[in-house]
């Protein structure tokens, strides 16, 4: 009976160490295990990707539009962290964007780093944002992204939401090529990643839609980074810094 048991605890043992193999290749799902039990490697098919794709600096009237009816065709939700001084005359797409099913998240008022300010300065870049929101859609869950992804104990303490960084960042800024942006995503995007695009240039809206179609064609799903959080079973907190879930 001692030796059953302890063969079991042996045999558990081993299972738990393959699961956390599996798990830290980010390939969880794996559970069959090789003839016999020996070591040998065992081939196991990563699971499609869930992923959240977002955007930030925008709305810009002609790039956010020409995504949106992208991601419509798609079926593909986003989340969309907007700049305070974008947002006047750009009301109509940001209702869209919400009855789309899209997340609207906070990038601050003038896109300042958002560390080192004043409590009433910090209040003015994103509380001012978030009652532009409140006013367009009701509301007032509106997550923060700082810009430039610097980010504080200050920036914490103030947030009132949960803090989101990213975990895929192919600085499509910089070059503004699409097939190098998104070959850059495609290259590193693992299940559970957030990545970070700008809805402000038109070949950041072309690189997204070639991510997306790739991905899709694998199985991908993408859904906005609240709904990220609820898939993994993490609960958002706020104050709390996200990079990718979990
Ligand atoms: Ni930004």
């Amino acid at each position: 009976m001692k030796k059953q048991t302890r063969s079991r605890r042996i045999l558990t043992g081993m299972l738990l160490a393959l699961a956390c193999a599996c798990l830290s290749a980010s390939s969880p799902g794996g559970s069959s295990l090789p003839a016999g039990g020996a070591a040998a490697p065992v081939e196991v098919p990563a699971p499609p990707p869930t992923v959240a794709l977002t955007f930030d600096d925008g709305p810009r009237a002609s790039t956010t539009a020409r995504l949106l009816d992208e991601l419509a065709l798609r079926e593909v939700q986003a989340t969309f962290f907007l700049v305070g001084e974008c947002i006047p005359d750009n009301e109509a797409l940001i209702r869209r964007m919400a009855a789309e099913g899209h997340q609207i998240g906070v990038h601050s008022y003038s896109h300042i780093r958002i560390t080192g300010l004043s409590k009433r300065d910090f209040n003015f870049e994103v509380g001012q944002v978030r009652t532009q929101l409140s006013t367009i859609l009701g509301g007032s869950s509106y997550w923060l992204r700082p810009p430039y992804g610097i980010t504080d104990a200050s920036v914490h303490q103030w947030a009132d939401s949960p803090v989101i960084l990213w975990s895929v960042d192919p600085e499509d800024w910089k070059e503004k090529d699409p097939q190098r942006i998104a070959a850059q995503v495609l290259g590193q995007v693992q299940d559970g990643d957030i990545i970070l695009f700008h809805d402000i240039y038109e070949s950041s809206v072309d690189a997204a839609v070639q991510v997306v179609d790739a991905l899709l064609q694998q199985g991908a799903s993408f859904v906005t980074v609240e709904q990220l959080m609820q898939e993994k079973g993490v609960s958002p907190e706020n104050g709390a810094v996200y990079r990718r879930i979990p």
